[in-house]
């Protein structure tokens, strides 16, 4: 199986980023993690610890600055790139095509290569700039999906909220899961069918 490149920066919303590692992780499939440098200081206000602590070493992590990565290549076969949770500046900086980062680069590559890439923006309210920023990228062939949990499932944690996003990520990838029901289900375990 072709591996899936999640990148992290910085944003609030790490938990869908601990989330997807999990499940791919406890799943045995093959993912590579990203993070900008803003990104690992909000992992650890987040989560409590640093995310080099909390990683098993089976997942690499990549710093922002390692131009060295193999995905930094368009000739290093990625299966699909998930940025979440994805920062306005990241967003703005893909947008425009400006490769600052290993995280930038990795998605331009993934653009030029017609290969699915998926960014969660995470901020609110969003203003004109950030907007058409989004409207660019999915022109590219991007798939925006806003970390904007839905409530008809009737939630009762947090975590159940960050399965939402990370299920409907899945979802995208094509990729089986448990960690959210369909409302066709929703709406049988309520008696409504
Ligand atoms: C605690 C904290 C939370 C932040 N949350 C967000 C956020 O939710 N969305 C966002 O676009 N920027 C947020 N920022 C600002 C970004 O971190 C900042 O714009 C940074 O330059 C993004 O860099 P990166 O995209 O390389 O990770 C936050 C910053 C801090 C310190």
């Amino acid at each position: 199986m072709e591996e899936i490149v999640l990148a992290i920066t910085g944003a609030s919303g790490m938990i869908y980023a601990k989330t997807m590692l999990e499940y791919f992780y406890k799943q045995g499939m093959p993912i590579k993690c990203l993070i900008s440098k803003v990104g690992e200081r909000i992992w650890e206000w987040e989560m409590g610890r640093p995310i080099s602590s909390m990683l098993p070493p089976e997942i690499g992590l990549y710093a922002e600055d390692d131009w060295w990565a193999p995905m930094a290549s368009g000739s290093y076969s990625v299966k699909a790139m998930v940025i979440m949770p994805c920062s306005m500046g990241t967003l703005a900086a893909i947008a425009q095509g400006v490769s600052n980062n290993l995280i930038h680069r990795t998605a331009d590559v993934m653009l030029k290569e017609n290969r699915p890439l998926i960014l969660v923006p995470r901020e609110t309210p969003l203003n004109v700039i950030q907007l058409r920023n989004m409207l660019t990228l999915a022109s590219a062939g991007a798939t925006i999906l806003p970390a904007m949990p839905g409530f008809y499932q009737k939630p009762k944690t947090i975590q159940d909220l960050a399965n939402f996003i990370v299920g409907r990520v899945l979802d995208l990838l094509k990729i089986p899961h448990t960690l959210t029901k369909g409302w066709d289900e929703v709406q049988k375990n309520e008696g409504l069918r």
